[in-house]
């Protein structure tokens, strides 16, 4: 508990004897079974891995935390990465945990406010462009040929290598490979990550199988599903708000090796998810998280069985990163003098 991602799978990193073993604590997340939706949707069993519970608040810390030890292993004093939020906050965090300079480039109006909080509170160097995450990203792959900084997008294999730390832990808390995973794809890091730790933990004899690998983009960012770069992506889901990611081929050989697909889901969709799943289950993930369980709804709907199955939901980010997603979605608040009568009038409970 608490070891770190770096230290609980060195065998399984590039750890040297060089590669300073800091952790902010990120890893060993809960898997907890759902309680009620598993008999809605007729799973076998199924689960949410609530990587909103790493020190930053989203997966990222499990990649950051290697490629930031590797580039401070390297003799690096700084790191780059362009950004939808989560990763701006991530390599915040660990550069400043580091001692390195960190820079984010972030598109302008379209990153959650907590995530834009945590990049200034950590004191990264923030510069929001007119533009989306794609063009930020080709900036930053401009930058790094420039200039002796490390890029820490997941187009850095270190960060792919920690995040795939997560199929190792959900093994280890099953005792084998679900059958199914299902997870939201924006960059598509995070999938090619997940198959990549259930095929070695698979050749290491830890699992007897792999998962189904069930990726999902939003609608209005979906460029794997459509085969074509999207040029002005579009979803509420800011996070995974992509137009070319960065590991498309990754993700398709994931689906394709894995008997998966990656298909979308409308932003309405998304919305029912978030909220049935902070409803029913008490789990608040940010939007982008609920593509996995809106993805998992689609599928059960589209007529797909899973009595018997295990079914992984990877719950990507918590939700207090995008308060105001939740606040513009809600019915008007009451707002009353502090009366009893009125109160109890209001919640007729009199
Ligand atoms: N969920 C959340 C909460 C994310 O922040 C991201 C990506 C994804 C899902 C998708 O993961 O990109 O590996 O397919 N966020 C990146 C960022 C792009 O800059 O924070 P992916």
């Amino acid at each position: 508990m608490g070891r770190g991602v770096l230290l609980r799978y060195r065998d399984f990193l590039p750890v040297t004897s060089a590669t300073p073993l800091v952790t902010l604590g990120e890893g060993d997340t809960p898997l907890v079974r759902s309680g009620s939706l598993e008999r809605e949707l007729g799973c076998g069993e199924l689960y949410f891995k609530l990587e909103g519970c790493n020190p930053t608040g989203s997966f990222k810390d499990r990649g950051m935390v290697v490629a930031v030890a590797k580039a401070v292993e390297s003799g690096s004093s700084s790191v780059i990465c362009a950004s939808t939020g989560n990763t701006s906050a991530s390599a915040a965090a660990y550069g400043s945990r580091f001692g390195l300079g960190v820079t984010v480039i972030v598109p302008k109006g379209k990153i959650a406010l907590g995530k834009l909080a945590q990049a200034i509170t950590y004191g990264a160097k923030i510069i929001t462009i007119e533009d989306n995450f794609d063009q930020a990203l080709h900036i930053v792959r401009t930058l790094v040929q420039k200039y002796p900084i490390t890029l820490v997008n997941s187009i850095n294999p270190h960060r792919i290598e920690g995040q795939k730390t997560a199929a190792f832990e959900i093994v280890d808390d099953l005792g084998d490979a679900p059958d199914y995973l299902f997870i939201p794809v924006g960059n598509a890091g995070n999938i090619t990550a997940y198959w990549k730790g259930f095929v070695e933990y698979r050749q290491a004899s830890r699992a007897s199988r792999t998962p189904k690998m069930m990726g999902f983009q939003a609608e209005g960012a979906a460029p794997i599903v459509k085969g074509r770069i999207v040029k002005k992506p579009k979803t509420l889901a800011t996070a995974i708000r992509i137009g070319n990611p960065a590991s498309w081929h990754g993700a398709v050989a994931a689906r394709d090796q894995s008997g998966g697909i990656i298909d979308c889901t409308t932003d309405d969709e998304i919305l029912a998810a978030y909220k049935l799943m902070a409803s029913k289950e008490g789990i608040f993930g940010e939007p982008a998280s609920a593509a996995s369980l809106a993805g998992l709804i689609k599928m059960v709907g589209q007529g797909l069985r899973l009595a018997g199955k295990r079914v992984v939901c990877i719950i990507t980010g918590t939700g207090l990163k995008d308060p105001q997603v939740s606040l513009r979605h809600v019915e008007p608040i009451p707002q009353l003098p502090a009366d009893l009568n009125v109160i109890e009038q209001t919640l007729g409970w009199n």
